[in-house]
């Protein structure tokens, strides 16, 4: 029984107005979407309430604008793009509060859907400014969220507006959530997590949380390097939070001391520029020039990944990135090992979304390479040969 309400509580809404929190930060290139992935994961949060009768209003953020309104953030770029998943007319207003939000939730049929412009062009959205969530709150009756992959961040939109109305999980929202729920609360070992991400003081609370719950954790992403500083590792001009050193030790010791093994890069592919056809060469982790910088990991550290999931009964699965997802940067695969998973297994879940754990080994899935749609250059290093299916994955 879910412990939260999800769009099956959701009966008579016709003609309500439902504030949806998707994530619609999407790539773009030259002005358009160039992976629509996330755009299709709410679609169906979206159709359902629009096909129950309720005015869908959709809130989204798009970037990391830090200046209020700058063309290149706005959410105006991604209509055209959800319109052709949805294959519905969606609507847009050039704010998503004051008079141009009021003016076209006003306008708006029922079963219409409206995209609000983004969010993050007012300072309040990531303050959480309760003034800022009235105003967003204004403009409906209901809260949907459905950006799992925003969830992690408490900004107005995210978490203020679930205090100020009835709130549900959208279909995304709900898979992630019991997908989580199986893969954490009683599941079958060894467990294994992959979080990475740019930042640990993002992720701070999530992974003292998982080192208590897991049998492994493999860290990629830039707060790989603030793991490896933090045990005395020269990461030369890689990604990192030096001041996070202490927190960093804490939270080994914390694995240490709850047996979780934790898993770092023991090699890594180093550049000297941020861009396309950088020249690249792989060190080991403890060698990384003092003028390079780690943007993905070597092929000792995606064995050593390899064969961690080729042990995990249940895996939990956070973003896969790397800047060598950048295709002329990238290396071709590494071949497969003989004992890593059958190709492409049956699934053991029967979660119809992307699913935050996978019951079973069986349901791993190899595939090359692991990374999830972003609006921005990844942190570095990740894990592009992880085999994980990004289908099964949960951002962290
Ligand atoms: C993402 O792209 O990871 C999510 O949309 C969250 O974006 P943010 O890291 O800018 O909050």
């Amino acid at each position: 029984m879910a412990s939260f309400k999800t769009l099956d509580d959701l009966t008579d809404i016709s003609g309500k107005r439902v504030l949806v929190r998707v994530d619609l930060n999407v790539p773009c290139k030259d002005g358009k979407v160039t992976d629509a992935t996330r755009i299709e994961r709410v679609a169906p949060t979206i159709l359902e309430l629009s096909d129950k009768g309720a005015k869908v209003i959709l809130l989204a953020h798009f970037g990391r604008p830090k200046n209020g309104p700058e063309a290149e953030f706005s959410l105006a770029v991604i209509q055209s793009a959800v319109e052709a998943v949805l294959d519905r007319r969606v609507h847009f207003a050039g704010d998503c509060i004051g008079e141009p939000a009021h003016e076209a939730v006003a306008a708006l049929e029922d079963g219409g859907i409206l995209l609000l412009e983004n969010t993050r062009f007012h300072k309040g959205e990531e303050k959480n400014d309760p003034d800022f969530v009235k105003a967003l709150a204004a403009n409906g009756d209901i809260f949907v969220n459905d950006a799992f992959s925003a969830a992690h961040r408490a900004h107005a939109s995210t978490e203020g507006l679930a205090h100020h109305m009835p709130a549900y999980a959208g279909r995304t929202m709900q898979a992630e959530l019991e997908a989580l729920e199986a893969g954490l609360g009683n599941p079958k070992r060894p467990v294994v997590a992959i979080v990475g991400g740019a930042k640990v003081s993002t992720k701070i609370d999530l992974l003292k949380n998982l080192v208590r719950k897991v049998d492994a954790l493999v860290i990629g992403g830039g707060m790989a390097n603030t793991f490896l500083a933090a045990q005395g590792i020269d990461v030369g001009k890689s990604l990192c939070e030096h001041d996070l050193a202490d927190t960093a030790k804490a939270i080994l010791a914390e694995a240490q001391d709850a047996g979780c093994a934790i898993v770092l890069p023991s090699d890594v592919v180093v550049a000297r520029e941020f861009k396309a056809n950088a020249a690249n060469e792989t060190v080991a982790a403890t060698a990384i020039p003092a003028d390079a910088m780690a943007l993905d990991v070597g092929p000792d550290s995606i064995q050593a990944v390899n064969d961690w999931i080729a042990k995990a009964e249940t895996l939990v699965c956070g973003t896969a990135r790397s800047a060598l997802s950048k295709s002329s940067l990238s290396t071709p695969p590494p071949s497969r090992s003989p004992n890593s998973p059958p190709k492409r297994p049956r699934r053991a879940s029967s979660s119809p979304s992307p699913a935050a754990a996978i019951p079973s080994r069986r349901s791993i899935t190899p595939m090359w390479p692991t990374t999830l749609p972003m609006s921005r250059p990844p942190a570095a290093p990740s894990w592009n040969g992880w085999r994980a299916s990004p289908s099964q994955a949960w951002t962290c």
